[in-house]
């Protein structure tokens, strides 16, 4: 008994001894500023960026004009942001993006670049305010039911160096949830290659393609992975660009302001070329959106969620909500992140007419869908699609067109208890 009992220490010593030798062993083989930078990248994802020369400021470089102060501001607790909910709100947390088609050729609008700045550092001009009005439009479930959809339709106010005339493009994008995206990062581009069809060759009315876009620090043409038209590859490419344009803040991958050639203001303001977001920082913060984990899943399954599950498919929702991804190998496995990250044409509907790198005025990336029930948990009022037009999930899934226009006539035609059904998987996730 007691021989037993002293092996059995023994052996539990032995193990114990071991499980400590591989922590080692683990913690030697990561570079020492691991944990450490994945939390620095943190305050800094949550820090206010200070005017530039704040003494003391976590980060500073701030402006000439800017959307709003830090990345949290947007991203608020690493959820999605929303459009106003009140009619005459300024649109604080969307972007709206604008462009010119100059003989073809897509540019930034010659008097406020690629991004409405609509706040400015003292000394320097905000550009300008955008707000938002819906149109209501009436139809139609089946079985009789009657649902509304709201169409944006986006106005300007106090534009300060140029009228907006007819050949303004503009995109406006609603921030999306930020969990998960090292594993999207890790999927390898042949197995995203591999779902893409452009000319449809096996006739399901599905053509997904990859958008096609320049790593900076690489120069070389690449698949994008992330915003709601998959125009940036990396991570760091992400951070970086909207450092640059939503808050003013330059780095090595952006060393400019966006100073457009009718604000002699801003050019003035930016003489000083030193680099606002050092690569140390931008690491940082890279670090700590990739080690994010994915949204956990919420509540058990049950039933009708499991049914929801079967429609999901039936309907054909899956041939771009792609189930799983695969990883590399890494013990996390597939990443169930429900989308194919390639664009699809969405119809007329969801156009917003701006195309950006490969992407047409009407393709949008396939959202991913996890993390939907997480998100409707923690905002009673969340929105859905690009621009946040969608008030509930029904909405968003009614909005689909072009080449969803299938499975979304399924889902429209369907019995009220199946569509339900649907809802309560979406609200799983
Ligand atoms: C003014 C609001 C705003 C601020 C500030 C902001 N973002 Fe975003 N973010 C957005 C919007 C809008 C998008 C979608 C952009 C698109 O479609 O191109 C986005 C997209 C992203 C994405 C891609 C998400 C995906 O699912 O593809 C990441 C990552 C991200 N932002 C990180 C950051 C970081 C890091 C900062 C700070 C350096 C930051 N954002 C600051 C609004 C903001
Ligand atoms: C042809 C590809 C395609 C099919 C089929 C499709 N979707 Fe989508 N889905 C998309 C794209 C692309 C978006 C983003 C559109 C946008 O934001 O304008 C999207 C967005 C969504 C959103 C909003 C996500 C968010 O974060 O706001 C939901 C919910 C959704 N889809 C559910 C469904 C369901 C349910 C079905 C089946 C009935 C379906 N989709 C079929 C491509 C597709």
């Amino acid at each position: 008994m007691a021989a037993s009992s002293r092996r059995g220490f023994r052996a539990a010593a032995l193990v114990g001894f071991f499980s400590l030798l591989s922590i080692l062993v683990l913690a030697q083989a990561r570079p020492s500023a691991w944990a450490g930078e994945i939390d620095e990248g943190e305050a800094l994802f949550r820090a206010r960026v200070a005017p530039p020369g704040t003494s003391g400021a976590l980060l500073s470089g701030l402006g000439p004009t800017y959307n709003v102060e830090g990345c949290a501001g947007c991203h608020l607790n690493n959820g999605r942001g929303r459009p106003p909910l009140r009619l005459g709100e300024p649109l604080t947390q969307m972007v709206v993006r604008l462009s010119i088609d100059f003989a073809g050729e897509i540019v930034p609008h010659p008097a406020y670049g690629v991004q409405l700045n609509d706040q400015a550092v003292p000394g320097a001009t905000p550009e300008g305010r955008a707000f938002v009005e819906y149109s209501v439009i009436k139809r139609r479930y089946g079985d009789g039911t009657g649902f509304e959809l709201l169409k944006p339709h986006y106005g300007f106010l106090d534009m300060a160096f140029a009228r907006l005339d007819e050949r303004v493009l503009i995109s406006v994008r609603m921030p999306p949830a930020v969990r998960g995206l090292g594993a999207l990062e890790a999927v390898p581009e042949d197995a995203i290659q591999a779902l893409a069809d452009p000319t449809d060759e096996n006739r399901d009315g599905i053509s997904g393609r990859p958008n096609r876009v320049v790593d900076i620090v690489t120069g070389r043409e690449t698949l994008g992975r992330f915003g709601w038209k998959a125009g940036q590859p990396t991570l760091r490419q992400q951070t970086a660009e909207a450092a640059r344009i939503d808050m003013g803040v330059t780095s090595s991958l952006f060393p400019l302001e966006d100073c457009p050639p009718a604000q002699d203001q801003c050019a003035r303001m930016s003489i000083d070329r030193s680099l606002e977001l050092s690569d140390r920082a931008l690491q940082a913060i890279e670090s700590y959106l990739r080690h994010l984990p994915p949204p956990k899943r919420l509540g058990a399954r049950n039933a009708t969620s499991e049914r929801g599950e079967r429609l999901f498919t039936e309907f054909g929702c899956t041939l771009c909500h792609v189930p799983a991804l695969p990883s590399p190998p890494a013990p996390t496995g597939a990443v169930a992140a429900y989308t194919d990250l390639l664009l699809h044409d969405m119809g007329e509907g969801l156009a917003d007419h701006r195309p950006d790198h490969q992407a047409s005025g009407r393709e949008w990336r396939t959202a991913p869908l996890w993390g939907l029930g997480q998100e409707a948990a923690a905002d009673e009022q969340v929105r859905y699609l690009h621009d946040g037009r969608a008030r509930d999930l029904a909405e968003a899934i009614l909005w689909h067109g072009g080449e969803a226009s299938i499975a979304r006539e399924r889902f429209r035609v369907a019995r009220a208890a199946d569509r339900a059904a649907l809802i309560a998987f979406l609200k799983s996730l």
